[in-house]
């Protein structure tokens, strides 16, 4: 039998439309592009060209030979990883190895024990700790860390509340939620106030979808959240 034809893909550029990005929105999570070395100062990826493009950038190429050369990007220095696990987590780290056949299966659940023993969040140094302990690369850890909203990789306020920005919460009202959380603690997601009593995160479906809409404060979750519930939770949280 003969195949049904296939047409060609459109030429002339991408028909979707773009919307433009917003500066002021963090990059959603599991999208950083560098890691360590964009953090270090290196340029983020550049996908590669091609067609008419690819001369564009060929042409551009000969034109950058000639020009005065840009200082290098610093060298990217790897972190150093913490002495890891401390004095008050080798017990409890090692029943959560002795669950599973390999070591680095303990990873999620060691993350945890982690994030709250230091201070919150997960640092770089923290994340080479653990990648040595486990056996696994340091980017194993931070593909790991980065994937999944409950690892934070910056440090946090006392209170941080994420509220769910997929479907079900967001046809259910979670831009309220947000905008709610914004005129109360005049933070965008992504930001922690100075005094770090609030960070204010979008995250992804929480799991709570028939309730929704969901958010968590720390480790409590909420369901069913209208704005003037919200009002009343942050107005409890010293
Ligand atoms: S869509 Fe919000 S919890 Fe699933």
């Amino acid at each position: 039998m003969t195949p049904p034809a296939v047409s060609p893909p459109p030429t002339g550029g991408d028909p979707r439309p773009r919307e433009p990005r917003d500066a002021n929105q963090p990059p959603a999570r599991g999208t950083r592009g560098g890691g360590y070395a964009e953090a270090a100062g290196a340029p983020a990826g550049v996908a590669p060209a091609s067609g008419p493009a690819k001369a564009a950038t060929a042409a551009g190429a000969a034109a950058a030979a000639t020009a005065p050369r840009k200082t290098p990007a610093p060298a990217v220095v790897p972190p150093t990883p913490v002495p890891f696990p401390p004095d008050d987590l080798k017990a409890a780290c090692e029943a959560l190895i002795a669950r599973y056949p390999q070591r680095a299966a303990a990873l999620i659940p060691i993350l945890h024990l982690a994030q709250k023993r230091f201070d919150g969040w997960i640092s770089p140094e923290v994340e080479a700790g653990v990648a040595q302990y486990l056996g696994v690369s340091d980017q194993h850890v931070r593909g790991v860390v980065t994937f999944y909203t409950m690892f934070n990789t910056k440090p946090v306020g006392r209170h941080h509340v994420q509220v769910c920005r997929t479907l079900s919460c967001w046809l259910r009202g979670a831009g309220e939620l947000t905008r709610c959380l914004e005129r109360k603690t005049g933070l965008r997601p992504g930001q922690t106030d100075e005094a770090r009593r609030f960070t204010v995160s979008e995250v992804e479906c929480l799991g709570l979808c028939e309730v929704a809409p969901a958010l968590f404060v720390n480790e409590d979750a909420h369901v069913n959240v209208t704005p003037e519930g919200l009002e009343k939770l942050l107005d409890g949280l010293k």
